[in-house]
């Protein structure tokens, strides 16, 4: 089967001898690679105050923390998406309200966002879903016209670009992940770009028990809830190494991606999703629409391509049965949403098998 996913690592022969000096080298905790690593991913993608932590999630727990949300708060958020994005509101005792999304890319429809906030509202988080990024000069409008907070959760579109900067640097927050089937991986791992400066300290605080490293142990006061979400050396370093091979992974993935979208755009019958002129796909996924998606879902498979729909929309879950509003744009995105394989792993032959199929129909 092609997969539709699939890890990337750096070669073995560059990788193993980086990772086995810092297994023996006694400092294998949060440390000087960590802080190499934030500086590089930082310079590497063009984004500010980058610190580096366990997860995606926890970055994502520690901007909603940072943007204010608390027990009486709503945050704005799409069902589009992988659960972690809303399941994180929910640490904070937060209620997620959903949006609905713009059915030609499955991304936040900023007018619904708008209709959605009231006074609880204190962040909206928009996810670039599968690499293509959100309208988000109109989301940043809404956050600035209320005085709310933007999150970008931007762990689908590393290496995507909006308005002529990488992805991650419209919100107040960007997080990303590096858990392991993203374009990027540290096994996991995530990142939390933070545009004001002035967050930097509880931010730091916040991924480490409520302390900051440096000050010593047993003087050291704890003055706000913090949590074990720091990045360690080793992961660290894996992350390092991967930032000299990340960009061809992103680069076939654009190529693929591109590829697709050529081939199909008279194709009858087969829509892809399209984001705003500001925004470039990373393609993390290819996101095909068409009214036959469960047909050409078994007709891939059957030809050994992998497709589907990958997420399940996360209003579904009973955990956010409080939160159920009608969500037209999300019930017709995903009735017609099909993922194919378009990742470095996708060779030209296999890209077009999978076009042949496709115009088959
Ligand atoms: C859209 C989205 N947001 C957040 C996350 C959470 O990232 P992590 O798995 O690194 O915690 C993921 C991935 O799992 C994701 O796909």
């Amino acid at each position: 089967m092609i997969p539709l996913v699939k890890v990337a690592m750096p070669p073995r022969n560059v990788l193993m001898p980086a990772l086995e000096d810092i297994l023996y080298s006694g400092m294998i905790a949060e440390g000087e690679a960590v802080y190499r690593f934030e500086a590089a991913f930082g310079s590497h993608f063009g984004l500010k105050n980058v610190l580096a932590l366990s997860s995606g999630t926890a970055a994502l727990h520690a901007a909603l923390k940072l943007s204010g949300v608390g027990p009486d708060s709503e945050v704005i958020s799409t069902p589009m998406t992988a659960e972690p994005t809303n399941t994180s509101p929910l640490y904070l005792g937060a209620k997620v309200v959903w949006a609905d999304v713009d059915p030609a890319s499955g991304n936040l429809d900023p007018q619904s966002v708008r209709e959605r906030i009231t006074p609880r509202t204190k962040a909206i988080i928009c996810v670039h879903y599968a690499g293509y990024p959100a309208r988000l000069a109109e989301l940043r409008a809404v956050a600035d016209e209320y005085g709310i907070a933007l999150i970008e959760d931007c762990a689908h579109a590393l290496g995507a670009i909006y308005d002529g900067n990488t992805i991650g640097n419209v919100g107040d927050f960007a997080i990303f992940s590096f858990q392991a089937i993203k374009h990027m991986t540290t096994v996991d791992g995530g990142v939390l770009a933070i545009k004001d400066e002035k967050h930097m300290i509880a931010a730091k605080k916040f991924r480490w028990f409520g302390m900051l490293k440096g000050v010593p142990r047993t003087e050291v006061d704890i003055d706000s809830v913090g949590y074990k979400y720091n990045m360690n050396n080793v992961s660290a370093t894996i992350g390092l190494t991967q930032l000299d091979y990340v960009d061809r992974v992103i680069e076939r993935h654009i190529e693929n991606g591109r590829y697709y979208d050529n081939e199909l755009v008279n194709a009858p019958g087969v829509d892809f999703a399209v984001c705003d002129a500001y925004g470039q796909s990373s393609y993390w996924l290819y996101t095909l629409l068409t009214d036959s998606s469960a047909d050409l879902e078994k007709a891939l498979v059957g030809a050994g391509i992998s497709a589907s729909k990958l997420h399940r929309p996360n209003n579904l879950h009973s955990i956010f049965k409080s939160s159920q509003v009608a969500l037209p744009g999300l019930a017709q995105f995903y009735s017609r949403l099909l993922h194919i394989p378009c990742g470095w792993w996708v060779d030209d032959a296999v890209r077009e098998q999978i076009v042949s199929i496709i115009k088959k129909g």
